[in-house]
């Protein structure tokens, strides 16, 4: 099982990190929305047609998973061929460096987070900012090493100033990602954010609605949970204990010991 670095920086990591956390993930939204009670109940019976779910959603990756030696030719040529050349968005215009992701290709958790930020943009590595190492800590916390996870963003270049990425680089970037979990074949997918968790299970919900409940992607279980960045933010003891507790239902999931405390 080999860790594979999957980075083609331009050049050296320059001065100190400094990270501007991406943009708002509130629940705002969840909590001016009326509770779903206040509507009669039985009217929604008849008027609301069940929203048939997309086929990415819910189709199971096909055929058998690629064995170690071949996850790591194919991750590599796509980032050498694809994905550190790719012009497929404006985001092109403005990247220093192209950030793949980077971890285990046989990784049992695949984490993913919005896009680069400053320094990942410098470095070609995700999550190596402020944000970075507050993820870091939520994976030892999970009794793992940052190599034993694998690390992914939605879109592979940073957006200027950390604004959202737009829906047109969403849909140019992703076909990377599905590749790459395609190929990686997690037991568990993490989504950090509004963003990613949106992509992912194509859904308009707050961050307060997705998160701390199981998803499911193509067959891999899914969780969503706040974003770090967010989390540095919003660093209260309630969205604290919110997001240990996701973490503590992949860890159960995984079956790692779940400490008490
Ligand atoms: N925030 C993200 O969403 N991704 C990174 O790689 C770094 C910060
Ligand atoms: Fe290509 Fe993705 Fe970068 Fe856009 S964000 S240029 S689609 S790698």
């Amino acid at each position: 099982m080999g860790l594979v670095s999957l980075r083609r920086p331009k050049h050296a990591p320059a001065a100190p990190a400094s990270e501007s956390p991406p943009q708002e993930e509130h629940e705002e939204s969840a909590l001016s929305e009326p509770p779903a009670e206040s509507f009669a109940p039985h009217t929604q019976l008849f008027s609301e047609k069940p929203k048939p779910l997309p086929v990415m959603l819910t189709t199971p990756i096909e055929g058998p998973a690629p064995s170690t030696k071949e996850k790591i030719s194919l991750l590599a040529q796509m980032n050498r061929d694809e994905v550190s050349q790719c012009k497929k968005c404006r985001l092109c215009q403005t990247r220093t460096n192209t950030v793949f992701g980077e971890g285990d290709p046989d990784a049992k958790v695949f984490f993913i987070g919005e896009g680069p930020g400053e320094t990942e943009d410098e470095t070609g590595r995700p999550f190596v900012g402020k944000a970075g190492n507050l993820l870091n800590k939520m994976i030892a916390g999970m009794g793992l090493a940052r190599e034993q996870v694998f690390i992914g963003n939605v879109v592979k270049c940073r957006p200027p100033g950390n604004r959202q990425p737009g829906p047109d680089e969403v849909a140019a970037c992703t076909p990377y990602l599905v590749r790459q979990l395609e190929t990686i074949r997690p037991r568990v997918i993490v989504t950090l954010g509004l963003p990613a968790s949106k992509y992912m299970l194509n859904s308009n919900e707050t961050m307060g609605r997705m998160r701390g409940i199981w998803h499911e992607w193509r067959g891999i279980k899914l969780m969503p949970t706040y974003h770090p960045a967010y989390l540095l933010r919003s660093y209260t003891e309630e969205n604290r204990a919110a997001v240990w507790s996701d973490l503590k239902k992949v860890m159960t999931e995984l079956g790692l010991t779940v400490p008490k405390k």
